[in-house]
């Protein structure tokens, strides 16, 4: 299989591509990736004899169209993906998450090339904390930012493309990652890299908030699960039961850095900042048969700990400039 990656240098798409490098031989990964400051080519070095590494943006209609050409499938993760950048400047969420993915719409449908369309349960919206439901593919619709809202129009626009044109598509919701190679703008590798540079760790509001989390890996499975055997034009949400408050998140990370669990800051709180994520992976499980392997949070949280000690080469030059901007923002 000739199998094109978007995004495929970022956190989620690289780890992808490592897996697939090392699990599946007959698979030829081309990644195409702009590689703007969530990007690295470092982040692809362990297979960098092994893949194809395209620096394009997905929304040159002429490359996609020819890098398309030349595949079986596409594995569409490439998007901008940081709400509070989303907040701060939601246009380059419009350009790549809406006009990208029409642009690689436009491509797999000349080309009839199947498409899998990377998602967020973001698209949603939020649960109300004290509830017990969570989210299925038929949960209406109801973003919260504009990210989740660049993201929401992506999976209308696949949807239709699927109706309309007769494209093969499937897409799949997950709910929030952690593992390697993660931007250390984000929550978990923010307070990791935090203690690690002498920092204080920071907690937006109350830290009430709850995410449902999943390791990269599994997530990954699960795309590949539908990847080959999902139903076409079907959504699938993928999540690991592992709902955690960000306080708890906050105290786990300082515990297994050996740090008092009460060491870290309040900070101003995100605006429209969503409560409560809860994936309902039912689907996924019963239709085609994925299970999660990382079950115990903390040992997949100590293992990506490690991993930030023993790579500050990858992370140390993106880290002040990333605390610069949440400096700005007050957070
Ligand atoms: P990331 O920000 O780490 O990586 C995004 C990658 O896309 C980067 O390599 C970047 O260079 C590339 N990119 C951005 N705009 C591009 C463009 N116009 N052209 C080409 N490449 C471009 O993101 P991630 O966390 O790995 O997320 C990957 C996908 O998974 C996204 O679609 C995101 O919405 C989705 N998702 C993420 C999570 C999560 O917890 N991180 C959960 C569910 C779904
Ligand atoms: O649910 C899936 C989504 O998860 C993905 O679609 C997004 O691309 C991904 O960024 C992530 O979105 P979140 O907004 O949930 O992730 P983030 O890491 O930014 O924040 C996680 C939670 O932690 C959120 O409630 C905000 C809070 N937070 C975040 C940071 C960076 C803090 O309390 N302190 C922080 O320093």
């Amino acid at each position: 299989m000739r199998l094109l990656v978007t995004g495929g240098a970022g956190f989620i798409g690289a780890n992808f591509v490592h897996s697939t490098v090392r699990d599946r031989p007959n698979v030829a990964v081309t990644v195409l990736d702009a590689l703007t400051y969530a990007g690295s080519r470092e982040s692809l070095a362990p297979v960098a004899d092994d893949v194809r590494l395209v620096e394009g943006d997905i929304t040159d209609a002429a490359l996609v169209d020819t890098l398309v050409a030349e595949s079986d499938a596409v594995v569409h993760f490439a998007a901008e993906t940081h709400v509070d950048n989303a907040l701060a400047d939601p246009e380059p969420f419009l350009r790549s998450n809406v006009i990208g993915t029409f642009t690689v719409l436009e491509a797999v449908r000349r080309n009839d090339v199947r498409l899998h369309h990377v998602s967020t349960d973001e698209v949603y919206g939020d649960l109300p904390l004290d509830a017990k439901d969570r989210f299925t593919a038929e949960t209406r619709y109801n973003p919260s930012s504009p990210y989740s809202s660049t993201k929401a129009a992506a999976d209308l626009l696949v949807r239709s493309w699927v109706r309309s044109y007769g494209v093969r598509a499937t897409i799949s919701n997950c709910s929030n990652n952690y593992g390697p190679y993660q931007h250390v703008e984000k929550f978990i590798p923010r307070q990791i890299t935090n203690v690690l540079t002498g920092r204080r760790p920071k907690l937006y509001g109350s830290g009430a908030n709850v995410r449902d989390w999943i390791h990269v890996d599994d997530h990954n499975r699960a795309v590949w699960r539908v990847l080959t055997d999902g139903g076409l034009g079907r959504t699938y949400l993928i999540g690991a039961d592992g709902e955690r408050s960000n306080l708890a998140v906050m105290r786990a990370v300082l515990r297994l850095m050996d740090r008092d669990p009460d060491d870290f800051d309040h900070v101003t709180d995100r605006a429209g900042h969503d409560l409560r994520y809860a994936i309902d992976p039912s689907a996924l499980r019963d239709e085609l048969g994925w299970a999660p392997e990382h079950t115990e949070f903390d040992l997949g949280l100590a293992a990506t700990i490690a991993w930030y000690r023993d790579n500050e080469s990858w992370w140390g030059p993106m880290k002040d400039t990333a605390e610069a901007a949440y400096q700005e923002w007050g957070r």
